[in-house]
């Protein structure tokens, strides 16, 4: 009998999803996963942080709202090990064994939120990144845009919140801006999405987009 997972088609991509909270990236990554294994390609989704034993860990002290006190720096640092870990562990043995990768946040997200909403100097932010993960970009990344009042909106539907989705308006604007900034920086990577259209219609973009990296 045939193994299954040799039927696979194997492809060698790497995509991400970014928005601020609430935007709906992890919906929509979740979507095209689906949607790529069902016309036969091998896919594995990471959420950020987290996605080894190592980085949940450390996703636990990040999120705790319990630890008020953390400093941007501690913060920043703790993001990018649980990135590198990812990385090693997981993102690049994917890679080689010509798996498609989704991360639902990567490096962009400790650009946005701990250089732009937290200030951190994005030189800084760079070192870190380069430590982490070396030159390892995503060929694509989806930036689901939605302002910070909207995120606002549909949180205060949301029962109980991470330390960070506590932060204030302004922290989210500086986010939001981060992010309209990064990607009018790389236009050839950023594919910049209305994160206020339907679900459905967002997935059919991504998915146009999809069909045409792939030729399917
Ligand atoms: P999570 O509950 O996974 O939120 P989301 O569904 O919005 O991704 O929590 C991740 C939180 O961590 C989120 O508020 C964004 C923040 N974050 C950073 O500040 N820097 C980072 O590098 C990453 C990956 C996430």
């Amino acid at each position: 009998m045939k193994n299954p997972v040799q039927n696979k088609k194997q492809h060698r991509l790497f995509i991400s999803f970014e928005g601020i909270d609430f935007s709906g990236k992890s919906l929509q990554a979740n979507l095209v996963k689906e949607r790529l294994e069902k016309a036969g390609f091998s896919v594995v989704l990471f959420r950020e942080p987290g996605g080894t034993i190592i980085s949940e860990k450390v996703r636990e002290i990040l999120l705790d709202p319990a630890h008020g006190e953390m400093a941007a720096m501690t913060e920043l640092l703790l993001y990018s090990s649980a990135r590198a870990q990812l990385v090693r562990e997981k993102i690049q043995p994917a890679l080689r064994s010509g798996k498609i990768v989704i991360c639902d946040r990567y490096a962009d997200s400790s650009t946005a939120y701990q250089g732009y909403g937290r200030q951190i100097p994005l030189e800084q932010v760079a070192r870190a990144h380069s430590l982490a993960i070396g030159t390892l970009w995503p060929e694509i990344t989806f930036l689901l845009d939605i302002a910070p009042e909207e995120a606002i909106r549909r949180k205060t539907a949301a029962r109980k919140l991470d330390r960070l989705e506590r932060e204030d308006l302004s922290f989210r604007e500086r986010v939001c801006r981060g992010y309209r900034e990064i990607a009018g920086k790389e236009p050839e990577r950023f594919v910049v999405l209305d994160g206020t259209d339907r679900p459905g219609p967002i997935h059919e973009k991504i998915w146009q987009w999809m069909q045409n990296k792939l030729d399917i």
